[in-house]
């Protein structure tokens, strides 16, 4: 065995429990699996400790208000979707977005993309029934294929090392157009004139405005364009499938802390963050900047708890609370968690995501959310944080850069007979690019004019 291998097997077993996993597939051939699983623990890291790192320090300044975080991309990626075109239009939108919510909070924002890793989904059911035949439910391509098929549905581990390459093919591009000029703040600039030249988006027009008198007035002063024609750049996605997490832990050399090096932030899910269970007590000993999505359900008990768990030091920008509570109910279930968890002494960052409390199935049976829960949702998030002094330290989005027809409303005014047109989503309903713009801009007026009450 090499010393590379050697080191890899310490590493599973540090990260290694006999908890309880919730969501995990039923994989049929466990020789496969192990194969898999030795075949990831061999491969080099895809992100390094020196970056979750920084994006730890970088979460801990948005804790403090002094930074504001955006993440957004996919609900799920597919393996057919990680083409250049989705890659780089994704992440346009991410920095369009970014460009604008700088000029609203005035602060920076950190670049998460919710991709290279998002590849697994949890489920409501472990089967999925179609005209009286019944296969396992799709899990995400890290696990098994869309296709209603009893072969395309069957759980194949090659695919954890599928879902590896697709993430570092990404990476790679995600490093080129985040470095290479394309993010240059003057074309991103450019783009969003593009976006307020549409008719429909005349009302943002002032604001865009704005913007390009701050881009002349920095002009004007000399300002360093060149140094911003690079942006950082991380990924986040959800650690669900401890089969592909596991093995991509590895010691950091310089410290000799263990990190997930699969993504720079990853979080668990509203379905998988039992506090006796596997995914918690993982994230618990790893050493990346960790996200748990609470829903209006959470237990604020629990809640406590898995701060004492996740952050026993409570260090800065170690925790994030993903809320995501839906439009007519945060106003009504965010306060009680953030007074009780800020009154505990602990400091996590706060961010909102506006989409999975706002799902539904549309009378077409598509699921479906509206633009206007989606901004209302945020728009509430920001109504408790102000009431309570407390910091909202960012948005959480499924989002795409392609055109489609997933959620109505918005400038173009989708509606339900639209969604046909170009769903495209194999699992939750995402903003499409216009959609995306046009939340940014209504947050970035939600920033630059807090709310009194
Ligand atoms: C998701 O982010 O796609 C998701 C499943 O979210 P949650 O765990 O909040 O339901
Ligand atoms: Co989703």
């Amino acid at each position: 065995m090499s010393t590379t291998s050697t080191v890899s097997a310490l590493t599973a077993a540090a990260v290694t429990s006999d908890l309880p996993a919730a969501q995990q597939p039923e994989w049929p051939d466990q020789a496969a699996l192990a194969e898999a699983v030795s075949t990831l623990a061999s491969y080099p890291p895809l992100v390094f400790a020196g970056e979750c790192d920084v994006l730890r320090t970088r979460m801990a300044a948005a804790a403090r208000g002094e930074a504001f975080v955006l993440q957004g991309g996919d609900c799920a990626e597919t393996f057919a979707s990680a083409t250049a075109d989705n890659i780089r239009d994704r992440i346009k939108t991410i920095l369009q977005m970014a460009a604008v919510l700088t000029y609203g909070a005035s602060v920076p924002v950190i670049k998460v993309g919710r991709l290279a890793g998002q590849y697994a989904k949890p489920r409501s059911s472990t089967t999925e029934t179609r005209e009286g035949v019944t296969l396992p439910a799709y899990r995400g391509d890290m696990v098994n294929d869309f296709e209603f098929a009893e072969d395309a549905r069957t759980p194949d581990p090659q695919r954890l090392v599928r879902a590896y390459h697709a993430s570092s093919a990404t990476l790679n591009l995600v490093r080129a157009f985040t470095q290479g000029g394309f993010a240059d703040l003057r074309h991103v600039h450019d783009w969003n004139r593009g976006f307020v030249a549409n008719a429909a988006n005349v009302r943002y027009e002032r604001l865009a405005r704005d913007i390009d008198k701050a881009m002349k007035f920095m002009a004007a002063c000399g300002a360093e364009f060149d140094a911003m024609r690079t942006t950082e750049f991380f990924s986040a996605h959800e650690a669900l499938i401890l089969d592909y997490e596991r093995p991509l832990c590895r010691v950091d050399s310089r410290t000799g802390d263990l990190y997930d090096t699969s993504g720079h932030f990853i979080w668990v899910g509203e379905r998988t963050r039992q506090l006796d269970g596997a995914h918690l007590d993982f994230v618990a000993r790893i050493r990346n900047p960790i996200g748990v999505k609470l829903s209006d359900k959470a237990d604020i008990d629990e809640v406590l708890r898995m701060i004492d768990l996740v952050d026993p030091d409570r260090e800065p920008g170690r925790l994030t609370f993903i809320t995501r509570m839906g439009a007519g109910t945060v106003r009504d279930a965010l306060p009680r968690i953030v007074e009780q968890v800020t009154a505990s002494g602990a400091e996590v960052t706060w961010i909102c995501d506006p989409m999975h409390g706002n799902t539904f199935s549309s009378a077409s049976g598509y699921k479906t959310r509206d633009f206007d829960d989606v901004v209302d949702e945020v728009r509430g998030f920001f109504e408790v944080h102000s009431a309570l002094g407390t910091v909202p330290g960012g948005l959480h989005v499924e989002l795409t850069g392609n055109d489609v027809t997933e959620c109505i409303g918005g400038s173009e005014k989708i509606v339900d007979a639209d969604l046909n047109k170009r769903y495209e989503s194999v699992c939750d309903p995402r903003l499409n690019h216009q959609q995306s713009l046009e939340l940014s801009f209504l947050v970035a007026e939600m920033l630059s004019t807090p709310p009194t009450s």
